[in-house]
């Protein structure tokens, strides 16, 4: 084993025969060495630069470019380099490099007017496109670069769209595969592999760019995931509700044990169908029907449901948590646990496993969207999994 990947080593070699390009995207699987060997390039790069050169490092936000990059850079390179998230300002081998968060919509405002020689994007597919062509249109130096790392998203992805699949532009892109970091003991890809399912394994184990097609939980089968148990008095429980009114309210009853879940029971209610709506007085009657005599942990709601929050906490029964609401995170983590079979549902629970066979996803968007319907038990399961289920 050497200092690098052969699939590393290859684009290093690029880079010392000067045959980098303006845009150099590194895009592939998870953990496959992307981020390593864009940092190294990215040092080289600046090391060579005159002092004044003005450089950028920018990310989803401060905190996942802390965590994916700064760190990493600093592990790396010791003395050579240190940052300030306060300041939004690294220095990297005595140069200067701003440091930018672009989840902000008018993010591209903060870049306007500045000349930029060189440029390094985390998780690029995450990046408004505004802020991309805004970032491309500052690299305006003779032999300016940008270098960007990512994993592959829709085919339909402006990334896809409007740059890696043009042949005119002066780009490089490298695509990496897991096998490709050789530095991964066996079991750890084994084990990487069992966290994705459908889109997300294609994307993440595979590296390939994939439409989010068909069920969004291909992967719930009533033979497998529908069983009876009794209740366990060694359990926790937790009700999880995704609060409607003119659309239906659902919330299921949880029971936890050595890290899975059952959900014993559910409560649904769709106000249009039944021509008449419900308070939020009446629901509170029917999550207190529901909790029955279990001690209940703790109810998660959708943060939005901000008038049957307030009616919970006046009845001074039950605890509260808003629910982490970050959808496509709640989906991978909840196809990850059916996946592994430590997600299950009582027979009685017919509203969640009709949803199952009818939540799909909208296979005409231009980014990762669910149809809105069908997807309100739905919705429950994923706030408990991703607030409950999260580790
Ligand atoms: N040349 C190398 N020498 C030593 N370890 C390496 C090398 N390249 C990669 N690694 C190891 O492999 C891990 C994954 O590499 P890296 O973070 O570059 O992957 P990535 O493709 O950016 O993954 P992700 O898509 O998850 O961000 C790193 O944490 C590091 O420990
Ligand atoms: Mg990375």
């Amino acid at each position: 084993m050497g200092l690098y990947t052969e699939k590393q080593r290859r684009l290093l070699k690029r880079w010392q025969q000067g045959k980098l390009a303006r845009i150099n995207i590194l895009q592939g699987a998870v953990r496959s060495g992307k981020t390593w060997i864009s940092l190294v390039l990215w040092s080289f790069y600046a090391a060579g630069l005159p002092k004044d050169a003005p450089l950028l490092m920018a990310g989803k936000t401060l905190t996942t470019l802390k965590r994916n990059v700064l760190e990493p850079l600093k592990d790396m390179l010791g003395e050579h380099f240190s940052y300030s998230l306060s300041k939004k300002e690294a220095q990297l081998f005595g140069r200067t490099v701003y440091l930018e968060g672009v989840s902000d919509a008018r993010s591209e405002n903060k870049i306007r007017g500045i000349t930029l020689q060189g440029a390094y994007c985390d998780e690029l597919t995450l990046f408004p496109e505004a802020f991309f062509s805004m970032l491309l249109s500052r690299l305006s130096r003779p032999d300016a670069k940008l270098i960007a790392t990512t994993n592959p998203d829709s085919p339909n992805h402006w990334l896809m769209q409007n740059y890696l699949s043009r042949k005119d532009l002066d780009l490089l892109q490298v695509r990496f595969r897991l096998t490709d970091n050789t530095f991964l003991p066996d079991d750890y890809i084994e084990s990487l592999k069992k966290e994705y399912t459908g889109v997300f394994y294609k994307r993440f184990i595979l590296g390939e760019w994939a439409v989010a097609s068909g069920l969004v939980y291909p992967m719930f089968c009533p033979e497998k995931h529908v069983k009876k148990y009794p209740v366990s008095q060694n359990a926790a429980f937790y009700i999880s509700v995704d609060y409607g009114t003119l659309n239906p309210c659902s919330m299921g009853l949880w029971q936890v044990e050595n890290g899975s879940a059952y959900r014993l029971g559910e409560f649904y209610y769709d106000g249009r169908k039944q021509n008449r709506l419900r308070t939020d007085a009446e629901y509170y009657g029917d999550l207190e029907r529901l909790a029955g005599d279990l001690p209940i942990e703790f109810v998660i709601l959708d943060p939005s449901a901000a008038s049957f929050i307030a009616e919970i906490r006046r009845h001074g029964k039950f605890s509260v948590r808003k629910a982490n609401n970050k959808v496509l995170d709640g989906i991978r983590r909840v196809s990850a646990l059916l996946k592994a079979s430590r997600l299950l549902f009582h027979p009685d629970c017919r509203d969640i496993i009709r949803e199952f066979g009818e939540y799909a996803w909208d296979e005409t968007a231009k980014e990762d969207k669910v149809i809105k319907e069908s997807d309100h038990a739905m919705d429950d399961m994923r706030y408990f999994a991703s607030t409950v289920l999260c580790s």
